[in-house]
């Protein structure tokens, strides 16, 4: 028997919706991007991308049920993404999910976000099997991920500030490129000198897995503004070429760093990051020099989007994950089960 699960994603500005059958098959896959509108303010606007959800979600459901020719009586599950994101946007994602499961007496199943991405390349790459170690890096997060089975993960290191993708974000927006800026830095590297700009290589005390990527974005503003002050024109090429090197090189050697420290031999790669081709092209180098086995979503699958939890939602669906009518968004769920309000909770308490 096959199992059939829909997934819903609406964690930030994508509102999107899937269905795949045992995880790695997907019948349809529908997105409703909302980036252009937050273009015009530079970044996602919380309360736009609410609204848009709410005004776009049950078209999205829709079509990507007729898609793959399935009605609600045929769906085992119904996954949602309940956590990290914008707390506005992920509550009509799982109030539509809940609403519907509920309707209809179809088990609800919650996923978190990252596992979602993760999960991208299991769609792509049907060898691919845990464990292994993967880093996540989007928007919000930058994470160095032990993936032990489909369903436990263990946080071997994490961004200290700034996640990737926000940096990314910065440096597109002081070089003049609209929202969301990673894939116009992405474009403009390919023109640029990497050593052209000396930039400074991001350093942490204490976890050498963790990241940081606020001092080099802020090593970008700076030149952008000098060069303004002085009326003086940016390498605008040169300069998205050594930042894009430095967060490469970063990204890069503190994962595989993990890897050689967890005994691990197969990385991925995950997050709408991911698409970066720098990135990309440095792992596939760096991990076939040391015979580590890699892999990466294709570009469709690297950002937000429903295959992802489709997929993942069947793994926890499997597992026995379920929620009921209590299920909450929450916007920072740790992917290691460990929310930030019980570290708080468990902070206050000590
Ligand atoms: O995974 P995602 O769609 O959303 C989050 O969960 O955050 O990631 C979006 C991020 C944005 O910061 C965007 O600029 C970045 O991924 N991004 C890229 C590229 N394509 C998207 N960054 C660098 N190079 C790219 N080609
Ligand atoms: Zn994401």
């Amino acid at each position: 028997m096959s199992v059939t699960i829909l997934g819903i994603e609406t964690s930030c500005d994508e509102t999107a919706a899937a269905v795949s059958v045992d995880g790695r098959t997907i019948l349809s896959d529908v997105i409703f991007s909302q980036a252009a509108e937050h273009g015009k303010f530079g970044g996602v606007v919380p309360e736009i991308a609410s609204r848009r959800h709410c005004e776009n979600i049950l078209e999205t459901v829709r079509l990507a049920l007729d898609e793959a020719r399935v009605t609600l009586d045929d769906l085992d599950g119904i996954a949602v993404t309940y956590a990290p994101g914008l707390i506005g946007a992920l509550l009509v994602g799982t109030s539509f999910a809940k609403g519907l499961a509920m309707a209809k007496n179809i088990p609800l199943v919650p996923v978190h976000h990252i596992a979602g991405h993760i999960a991208a390349n299991y769609i792509a790459h049907k060898e691919l099997k845990p464990p292994y170690i993967c880093l996540v890096a989007s928007g919000g997060h930058s994470h160095i991920i032990e993936v032990k089975s489909y369903t436990d993960f263990s946080v071997i290191g994490r961004t200290r500030d700034d996640a990737a993708g926000e940096a990314f974000d910065k440096c597109a927006r002081v070089l003049g490129f609209p929202y969301p800026g990673g894939v116009h830095v992405d474009r403009a590297a390919r023109e640029g000198d990497p050593e052209r700009y000396k930039l400074p290589v991001p350093k942490v005390t204490g976890n050498e897995f963790d990241l940081s990527f606020s001092g080099l974005k802020t090593a970008v503003v700076n030149i952008a503004h000098n060069a303004a002050q002085k009326g003086e024109e940016i390498d605008k090429a040169g300069l998205a070429a050594s930042f894009q090197k430095i967060v490469s090189e970063t990204l890069v050697s503190r994962t595989i760093a993990a890897a050689d420290a967890y005994g691990y031999k197969t990385i991925a790669l995950a997050g709408g990051v991911a698409a970066n081709s720098g990135v990309r092209g440095l792992f596939e180098k760096e991990c076939s020099e040391r015979r580590i086995r890699f892999f990466m979503p294709p570009l469709s699958l690297c950002g937000d989007n429903g295959s992802m939890i489709a997929c993942q939602g069947y793994y926890d669906f499997i597992n026995g994950r379920r929620a009921d009518e209590s299920l909450n968004a929450a916007a920072t769920v740790d992917i290691g089960g460990i929310s930030l309000s019980a570290c708080v909770n468990q902070f206050l308490q000590n």
